[in-house]
């Protein structure tokens, strides 16, 4: 199936469950001095989240983010990028944990029919009423449920003990398993080995605490709901391939670059290239142009990255 089919089939299928759906904001968040770039389809919705805007308490959305944090990742692993779209879904003291659950499961299972037996879940390991649900309602074995701790299911990552502040909570999040022969090959690899097996595909995020400056966690007025579903992750498990580099997403740009460089091109590379002009045209679309500090910098660094990458395999005119 199609990226394209995937974004409006996720988009549908949430406005069935009386969503608003809200366009992509910019790469650029308005008004947010805490995130440089748009990282996450909830950095939107804040206000929402804080309560201070209550016009709506459902909404869906295809949101482009960008994130240096897996820099280095990048063509190394077969899920990792700068650039990507995050499809989420959002409740702002509406539904809570048992439908967001539900809701996802659904959508995997019967929507997109991705085999029950191919799917882990993870959840916060003070969160019991997560498991419950996965363990009762969804009736998923024991053997697929794994319990993390602050770094894998607390969002934003390990908030808790380094911040930054604003809303978070603990999160479960869903994995596809590209089977025993991929990665490790160790009897009990699960969702928290990082081998390649099992590739991240949704974080169902509890938010339900405002971090306060001093690291306190003060319950918010509502509990909310924020999740986010990599699009170019999906598309590899719906398109049959084992990485990202490989869906429909990147194939035209992967198959350029591969052109130029001619004489079969070290593939990591290539995506390394695949991968910065993706992130680099969509922030100079958002009006960051390349400079010497802050969000142009990360587009000078990308660009940069970019040429020297292309050099490497051999493109040595103005490509990008
Ligand atoms: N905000 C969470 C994340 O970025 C879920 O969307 O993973």
């Amino acid at each position: 199936m199609k990226a394209d089919l995937l974004r409006k089939k996720f988009l549908e299928f949430f406005a069935g469950k009386k969503h608003k759906i809200v366009v992509s904001d910019s790469l650029v968040p308005a008004g947010d001095p805490t995130v440089l770039f748009t990282s996450a389809g909830m950095n939107q919705f804040k206000k929402q989240f804080l309560g201070q805007i209550t016009d709506f308490r459902r909404a869906a959305s295809s949101q482009k983010c960008l994130r240096t944090d897996d820099l280095d990742k990048v063509g190394q692993t077969p899920f990792h990028h700068t650039f990507f779209e995050m499809l989420g879904n959002f409740s702002f003291g509406d539904y809570f944990k048992k439908e967001a659950i539900a809701w996802a499961w659904e959508f995997l299972t019967e929507w997109l029919k991705i085999p029950q037996d191919k799917l882990w879940v993870s959840v916060y390991k003070e969160d019991d009423e997560a498991y419950q649900i996965w363990l009762k309602d969804i009736k998923i074995g024991k053997d697929k449920i794994v319990k993390l701790g602050d770094k894998e299911n607390f969002w934003p990552s390990e908030a808790k003990q380094k911040g930054p502040n604003g809303p978070c909570g603990p999160c479960s999040e869903i994995f596809y398993d590209y089977g025993k022969d991929i990665g490790c090959g160790k009897k009990d690899c699960d969702p928290a080995c990082s081998c390649g097996r099992f590739a991240e595909i949704w974080n169902l995020v509890f938010t339900q605490f405002n971090r306060k400056e001093g690291g306190s966690l003060e319950p918010l007025p509502n509990r909310n709901i924020d999740t986010g579903m990599g699009l170019e992750r999906l598309a590899a498990v719906m398109q049959g391939v084992k990485s990202n580099f490989e869906t429909d997403l990147f194939e035209p740009i992967v198959k350029e670059i591969v052109k130029e460089a001619g004489r079969s091109p070290n593939l990591k590379i290539v995506y390394v290239v695949a991968d910065h002009i993706r992130a680099m045209s969509f922030a100079i679309l958002d009006g960051v142009l390349p400079s010497n500090d802050n969000r142009g910098y990360v587009v000078r660094k990308l660009i940069r990255r970019g040429v020297n990458n292309c050099r490497q395999i051999g493109i040595k005119k103005a490509f990008l």
